[in-house]
């Protein structure tokens, strides 16, 4: 973690050069961004943007371009003027991932923008299909680019990365032998996500919860990310891929380390990440007995009449699953994890739910306490309380204290990208994932995909679109109030 914003350094230039400078997630994602930390003056003060497309296209159309998507995916303020400023320090370069000449070009570029006396950064970000991954960083190094004299130089890579275990390591071979691992940050958006970077304040700063986040208190753990879009345009990435890799061997397993986590010796890069990595280590190694007792694996209707997919796809859309940690302080807490597209909202949550404490009859049991991480749509917590209802006989109900961030007037979340890029360029990796939490995962994830393999077909459950997924999902949490604590919720 870093608290000083290094925005003034007089002798130094910092170039992004963005490889995918056309795609969707530019478009979408890094320019609104980018353009946000500009205007609350947060990008260093020689900071360039050079955009990287296979097309051919002059800077003023390219520019154009950006304005149109700013004002549509901008999640904020939009000004004329500041839109002219930031778009100066954008330019467009056309190469060819595959052509190391192009590559050399590029380097000529860079080199007739050298300053004497002042010290380059270069931020490579690699916004492209996984399948260029290593060719591009392979021609850095071929070209000489990657030898040109600099402050640093820093590789920011998309996921996925890997397919499995196998692949990913592949890869990692690949871009380690170019750059070292403190230098590449891999990007795994949900974790620089506003509420998720609030857990380890509302853990670790609030003595009330440091006490009883632990298996004596706490029943069992449930982690939503729920969408209602299906694949869209992304069938042929999506119909290899399916929600357990997609979604489960990343975002939904980055939130269960933060939630389940050691408190860190200190916020320091490392400290955070090794914790993570002993929560990986502790996962219970999943096994195909019982299997539906443990995993439930869902396609939505339609789904195989979506574009590029195949006609009999058997890739799952959603997955349910249930995950222990076995340590000392969860030993025998069910996490369950649930990840899905195509369903009735878009929401996403942590949910922690405390065992039930029933010291006196009140006419009917209490409530298990709720504490509601409130990822997205709404950010914010919400806790559940047992109460006396008011009136003359003692009858007990329950309430609900709530903190909705994304309600406070004026209140506009950064983007996550916001986040990660001022991380990047602040040298700070914290929130991005580490080659062993890579393995990891993975390893976790193939013993999953392993289980399954040759069972896919017959465990796929059927849902409807704009549905709460599966009918089998009700009764798959066992434990506690029994029932998916999401559910409560009207988005
Ligand atoms: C991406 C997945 O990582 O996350 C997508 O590849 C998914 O399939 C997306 O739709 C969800 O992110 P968010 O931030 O929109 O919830």
């Amino acid at each position: 973690m870093s608290n000083d914003i290094n925005i003034n350094n007089e002798s130094s230039k910092t170039t992004m050069i963005i490889f995918g400078g056309t795609g969707d997630l530019t478009h979408r994602k890094l320019i609104p961004a980018l353009y946000q930390l500009h205007i609350n003056g947060f990008l260093p003060k020689d900071f360039t943007t050079i955009s990287i497309g296979r097309r051919d296209k002059t800077t003023e159309e390219y520019r154009e371009d950006l304005l149109t998507s700013i004002k549509r995916f901008s999640s904020r303020n939009f000004e004329e003027e500041s839109f002219e400023s930031f778009s100066k320090m954008i330019t467009y370069f056309r190469l060819n991932f595959e052509d190391q000449s192009d590559y050399e070009d590029l380097l000529s570029e860079l080199n007739s923008r050298d300053t004497p006396g002042v010290k380059n950064s270069y931020m490579f970000y690699l916004a492209v299909s996984p399948n260029y991954f290593s060719e591009i960083v392979m021609n850095l190094k071929a070209s000489g680019l990657r030898d040109k004299d600099s402050l640093w130089q820093r590789l920011i890579i998309e996921k996925p990365f890997g397919q499995n275990l196998e692949s990913a390591t592949k890869l990692n071979d690949s871009i380690s032998s170019v750059f070292e691992e403190k230098d590449i940050y891999r990007i795994d958006h949900y974790v620089a996500k506003e509420m998720i970077q609030n857990i380890n304040m509302l853990r670790f700063q609030n003595a009330i919860f440091g006490s009883i986040w632990n298996k004596d208190h706490i029943s069992n753990v449930q982690i939503t990310v729920l969408e209602k879009e299906g694949v869209g345009t992304r069938g042929g990435y999506y119909d290899g891929t399916g929600a357990l890799r997609d979604m489960v061997q990343n975002h939904l397993l980055q939130l269960l380390a933060i939630t389940a986590m050691e408190p860190p010796v200190s916020l320091d890069t490392d400290d955070v990440r090794n914790e993570k990595v002993k929560v990986f280590s502790s996962l219970k190694p999943f096994s195909g007995d019982h299997i539906e007792e443990k995993l439930i694996l869902g396609q939505y209707k339609g789904y195989q009449n979506e574009d590029k997919v195949d006609k009999e796809s058997i890739t799952e859309t959603l997955v349910a699953t249930k995950v222990f940690i076995e340590n000392d302080r969860w030993e025998g807490v069910p996490f369950y994890l649930l990840t899905g597209k195509s369903l009735k909202n878009k929401t996403a949550q942590i949910t922690i739910e405390f065992k039930q404490s029933n010291r006196y009859n009140y006419g009917k049991e209490s409530e298990p306490n709720i504490l509601e991480i409130k990822i997205q749509p709404d950010e914010g917590i919400t806790l559940h309380l047992n109460i006396k209802e008011p009136g003359v006989v003692d009858k007990i109900a329950m309430v609900e204290m709530d903190y909705c961030q994304s309600c406070l007037y004026l209140f506009n979340s950064p983007d996550s990208y916001e986040k990660l890029l001022l991380d990047a360029i602040n040298g700070d990796s914290t929130l991005f994932t580490r080659w062993d939490e890579l393995q990891l995962t993975w390893k976790y994830v193939d013993s999953i995909l392993d289980e399954v393999n040759g069972k896919k077909n017959s465990m796929m459950k059927s849902y409807e679109v704009g549905s709460n997924g599966p009918e089998d999902l009700s009764s798959f949490i066992d434990s506690g109030a029994n029932h998916w604590w999401y559910l409560n919720r009207e988005y």
